[in-house]
């Protein structure tokens, strides 16, 4: 069996992470290699159920930066528990939209929630479980900005203003500076990205 991997895409929303994940899945798919791809919020029942409550544009000035985080932190460990550690186990590659690094870039810089909290709650609600690789879609608001006005809606969260998403940026960057993740600019060929992360998956031995 194949060591499973755990795979996380991390940037601003509109970074272009869904057709990046969707070419890895294709190529991962051409070599036969077990794989899954799944979310934050979601990847569970009652994940998808939270992504819609988080997600959802009425509940606009309803939830509370506390709240918010603690739903996201409820979706993420029954994600944990239920599929990322026993596909991990399983030997999967498991390629993950978003992980505890987007609470830490949205609650703590985007919402002001004390840092230390935010991940204290990360890594308790995901029993310390962490990703072999981090790839960071590396995009600027104003890239972020025409991406959102070719939507037809915005969700709850890309609603929110201009600073909201500025701030949100600051702590992505500020991560990947601190911590080793694999950076790629956002919006280039998305062929050319996969061929990026798919050489240093080779590289690693991990194909
Ligand atoms: P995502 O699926 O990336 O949205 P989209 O498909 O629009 O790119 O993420 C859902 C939204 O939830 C996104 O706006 C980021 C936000 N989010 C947080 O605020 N905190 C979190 O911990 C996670 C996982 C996502």
């Amino acid at each position: 069996m194949s060591q499973g991997r755990f795979i996380v895409f991390e940037g601003l929303d509109g970074s272009g992470k869904s057709t990046l994940i969707k070419a890895l899945a294709d190529l991962l798919e051409k070599e036969s290699r077990a794989h899954i791809v799944t979310r934050e919020p979601g990847g569970t029942k009652l994940g998808e159920k939270l992504r819609d409550v988080l997600l959802d544009r009425k509940l606009k000035g309803q939830i509370s930066p506390r709240s918010e985080l603690l739903l996201y932190e409820a979706a993420r460990s029954e994600h944990v528990l239920q599929v990322l550690i026993p596909k991990k186990e399983q030997g999967f590659f498991i390629l993950c939209d978003r992980y505890k690094d987007s609470s830490t870039a949205f609650q703590a810089y985007g919402r002001g929630l004390k840092i230390e909290d935010v991940e204290y709650l990360n890594n308790w609600a995901t029993y310390n479980f962490n990703p072999d690789m981090v790839v960071f879609l590396n995009a600027d608001l104003k890239e972020q900005q025409s991406s959102f006005s070719k939507r037809d809606s915005l969700d709850r969260i890309e609603l929110e203003a201009h600073d909201f998403h500025e701030r949100v940026q600051m702590g992505f960057l500020k991560m990947s500076q601190d911590k080793s993740w694999f950076e790629l600019k956002a919006f280039s060929k998305p062929e050319e990205m996969a061929q990026k992360v798919w050489s240093k998956w080779k590289e690693l031995g991990w194909i």
